[in-house]
């Protein structure tokens, strides 16, 4: 069984702690795929070192060199891709078609990141003087860390790896302690491809220990965290003034409006629902339906919930893969059993699966109203709750009754419905006849309210996360101008 290493300075090396955890197989626990550094706060110290001495040298280097690099890592991923999806399966459990998605997402994002050496604009807009030029240029913030989850094991690295990287940052980071092996063989690729000594370095273990330092190190410029909005506002409370993005939760919902293409919608639902087991932070777990459709909508979906078939991700009859661990398990069979007691209705599911590995069965609760936990919490698992609304304005009202403010999305055919609820619904994102999830990497993806502070990733987002706006002014006027006292005159 192989033990890996952290990557610092362009070496892979042990911890200091001397101690190592295991990742495994959701899908069947006892199958270990290998052994990780439990590493400690020194070593994020020496990787901090390491990072600082990259910085100038690949700082220097001019942006559309560094894409090369970019273009190579895209060309990588591509070769590597089904190795890399069917390892992503392995450790991370969901079905192999997404782990391919994932794969997908991340040579996207390197390619449309690599683009960005060509451009990373800043402007240019008049002086109020003459013979004063005025401008703005992009510059790397400097040694930045990312704390990154286990749901997009490879994608979610790669949405902030390659912009950090094209704006000429240098990097530490730290994947989920669910998914270091993915994170590992995305760094291989990065090394091959060409990255420098010391521009990004990896380092696993526990966010008490890793995590933490790598949000108090005061060497470190910038944080970007996707995970619980717990954590998210932990990275608030100890970054100090770093420049923080931050992904966090969601409870998004999907309304179902009486003149939708009811088959359309229930497609969306399970998709959204049940896609990745229900593990994303786009994942559609509330349907807020018309009270005209709701019956049939419960048929339905009911007869579609009873065809998943549950199992390893990696065999082609499955279509949801297991939860990522055992605590996911007992935290959704939690939610079962707070649903319940609030007076929800359980239409199918909510059984944890006795076979090995953390499989729970896909859950439908309907009659569900908004302040019950279940309409608000996120659960991160495969159960969708049913609300009622009895028209376009009380659906809205629902959507918004959360502290949460992802994505979001409406099926509808009357136009009125539609913007009404791309304009009203409060979240980052809002899809109109089409599920919670599929978010495409050159458009900007983030939330509103308690799914984080406000910054986007991905596209444009992402170089502004990645980078500082430097403001320039050049006097060609040879004499002292004064904005804002100078009056100028009109030449005659
Ligand atoms: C997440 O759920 O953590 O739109 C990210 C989507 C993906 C990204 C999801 N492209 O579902």
């Amino acid at each position: 069984m192989l033990t890996y290493r952290n990557y610092i300075g362009g070496k892979w090396v042990s911890s200091d702690s001397k101690e190592i955890f295991k990742s495994i197989d959701p899908a069947r626990p006892l199958h270990i795929l290998g052994y990780f550094q439990k590493s400690t706060k020194e070593d994020v110290k020496t990787a901090v070192e390491a990072a600082g001495k990259a910085y100038e040298p690949w700082s220097d280097v001019p942006a559309p060199y560094r894409a090369k690099v970019l273009f190579n890592v895209r060309d990588l991923l591509i070769k590597n891709k089904e190795r890399l999806s069917r390892l992503l399966t392995l450790e991370m459990g969901k079905v192999l078609p997404e782990a391919r998605g994932d794969v997908q997402e991340a040579i996207d994002v390197f390619e449309y990141m690599a683009g960005e050496g060509r451009r990373l604009f800043g402007h240019t807009t008049p002086s109020e003087l003459r013979d004063k030029f005025c401008m703005t240029i992009r510059r790397p913030i400097g040694i930045v860390g990312l704390i990154t989850p286990w749901n997009f094991p490879i994608a979610i690295p790669a949405w902030k790896l390659a912009p950090a990287l094209i704006c000429g940052n240098s990097v530490v980071f730290k994947p989920a302690t669910d998914t270091p092996l993915c994170a590992i063989k995305l760094v291989e690729i990065l090394e091959k491809a060409g990255v420098p000594k010391g521009a990004v370095n990896l380092i696993t273990g526990s966010g008490a220990e890793v995590g933490s330092e790598i949000i108090k190190n005061k060497k470190i410029r910038a944080i970007s965290f996707t995970g619980s909005k717990k954590v998210g506002e932990y990275v608030m409370q100890n970054a100090g003034l770093k420049k923080v993005g931050l992904e966090l939760g969601g409870k998004n919902a999907i309304i179902v409006m009486d003149d939708a293409n009811l088959d359309l919608a229930v497609d969306g639902i399970i998709w959204g629902g049940f896609g990745t087991t229900g593990q994303r932070c786009t994942a559609a777990s509330r349907v807020i339906v018309h009270s005209k459709i709701k019956k049939k909508l419960e048929i339905a979906l009911l007869k579609k919930i009873k065809g998943l078939r549950l199992g390893h991700g990696l065999k082609s009859t499955t279509d949801v893969g297991p939860l990522i661990n055992k605590s996911a398990v007992e935290k959704t069979q939690k939610y079962t059993v707070i649903g319940k007691e609030e007076g929800a209705k359980l239409l199918c599911g909510g059984k944890i699966v006795k076979m090995l590995g953390n499989f729970y069965t896909p859950t439908l609760f309907t009659n569900v109203t908004p302040t019950m936990r279940i309409a608000k919490e996120e659960i991160f698992g495969p159960v969708v709750s049913i609300l009622e609304a009895k028209n376009i304005d009380q659906a809205i009202e629902f959507a918004n009754s959360v502290d949460y403010g992802l994505s979001s999305s409406i099926y509808t055919n009357d136009i009125r419905n539609a913007f009404k609820a791309m304009e009203k619904i409060e979240a980052g994102l809002t899809y109109v006849n089409s599920s919670t999830i599929g978010s495409e990497v050159h458009l900007p993806f983030g939330g509103v309210k308690d799914t984080g502070n406000g910054t986007r990733e991905a596209g444009w987002g992402g170089i502004e996360e990645f980078s500082e706006e430097k403001t320039l002014y050049v006097d060609y006027s040879n004499k002292l101008q004064k904005a804002q006292i100078d009056v100028v005159k009109f030449k005659k």
